[in-house]
């Protein structure tokens, strides 16, 4: 059984990347952490239940986490996933915020480690605000974890929220640099251009999502607004690699679900650019070594296509 931790700010594709675990039959989610991203804290936990109630596994303990950003709130994620992160398409019958447990997430993350020693992966698939303060209150927390699957920053200096930054490490670029410079785990990253470069086609979407089931019909709802968003004539233009569809959160759960997934990836050492104009926030790769730091990430290159789409077929069956 794989046991996972997963960090969210519970936009359209965290919800997707969440589907997809809920879905695998040997992955065990302990609990999900909630933080401040594509839109405010209370609706990220509101959208997390909504998820956990479509896929019947209300039982799994949702916790609040940071409301922003270490220092300073700079960027904002727009209105790309709708206001209320899910494509401002509410449910009156949403589950309340009474099921959102007491204890904060960070502690929470602490515990649940520390109870699990070796044997935890986390997920982190937002502004990493809660992960870095996880380190701070808690040095040793990274030992104890087996791997953290990220999604964000990227390895040029294409942005998708300000010129050089993806939006999860310029929300929180301090919180980036901590984690990256801090967590001495197996680090796997799923970048912003890997993702780009990792589409998958709209014909496929189309098949996904018509789906007769109640998850395939939750998520035409809730995808709606930011699929509208993709096909816009920016994002085309702006986007490398042509058309399609991207998951972004997705490409970093599928890593840890499934063993034979990831079929190349760049081991390097990385950091996050604190300064600059335009750079703030920007993950920076050390090709040639000059940082001198030990410890080195690795960087999502390649992954199997095909068994990344059964794993999303899979999630809305
Ligand atoms: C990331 O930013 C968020 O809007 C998405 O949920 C994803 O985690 C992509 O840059
Ligand atoms: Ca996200």
């Amino acid at each position: 059984m794989k046991k996972l931790l997963v960090d969210v700010d519970c936009g359209v594709d965290d919800a997707q990347a969440l589907m997809m675990a809920l879905a695998v039959p040997d992955v065990q989610i302990l609990g999900i952490t909630c933080v401040h991203g594509n839109t405010s804290l209370e609706n990220v936990c509101k959208n997390v239940l909504r998820v956990l109630k479509v896929c019947k596994h209300l039982e799994i303990p949702v916790y609040r986490g940071a409301t922003k950003a270490l220092l300073e709130q700079t960027v904002s994620a727009g209105d790309f996933h709708g206001k209320d992160g899910l494509g401002d398409a509410p449910d009156p019958q949403a589950p309340g915020l009474e099921l959102v447990q007491k204890e904060g997430a960070v502690s929470a993350m602490i515990r649940i480690v520390d109870e699990n020693p070796g044997e935890v992966s986390l997920v982190a698939t937002a502004p990493l605000t809660n992960v870095a303060l996880a380190v701070k209150l808690d040095p040793s927390f990274p030992k104890k974890l087996k791997g953290l699957y990220i999604m964000g920053g990227n390895t040029d200096s294409r942005g998708n929220t300000t010129v050089c930054g993806e939006y999860n490490f310029a929300a929180d670029p301090e919180a980036a640099y901590i984690v990256l410079n801090e967590f001495i785990c197996p680090i796997y990253i799923a970048t912003w251009e890997f993702t780009c470069h990792s589409k998958l086609p709209w014909e496929f979407c189309d098949g996904w999502l018509a789906q007769d089931t109640d998850k395939a019909r939750f998520m035409k709802q809730i995808f709606k607004h930011s699929m509208k968003s993709s096909q816009s004539e920016r994002i085309e233009k702006e986007l490398v690699a042509g058309q399609g569809f991207i998951s972004c959160d997705s490409y970093a759960m599928a890593a840890v679900i499934d063993d034979k997934y990831i079929v190349e990836t760049e081991h390097r050492a990385v950091t996050v650019e604190l300064a600059g104009n335009h750079c703030r926030g920007m993950m920076v790769v050390d090709h040639l070594d000059l940082l001198k730091k030990t410890h080195k990430v690795y960087i999502l290159k390649k992954v199997d296509l095909e068994r990344f789409k059964d794993l999303m077929m899979n999630a809305l069956k």
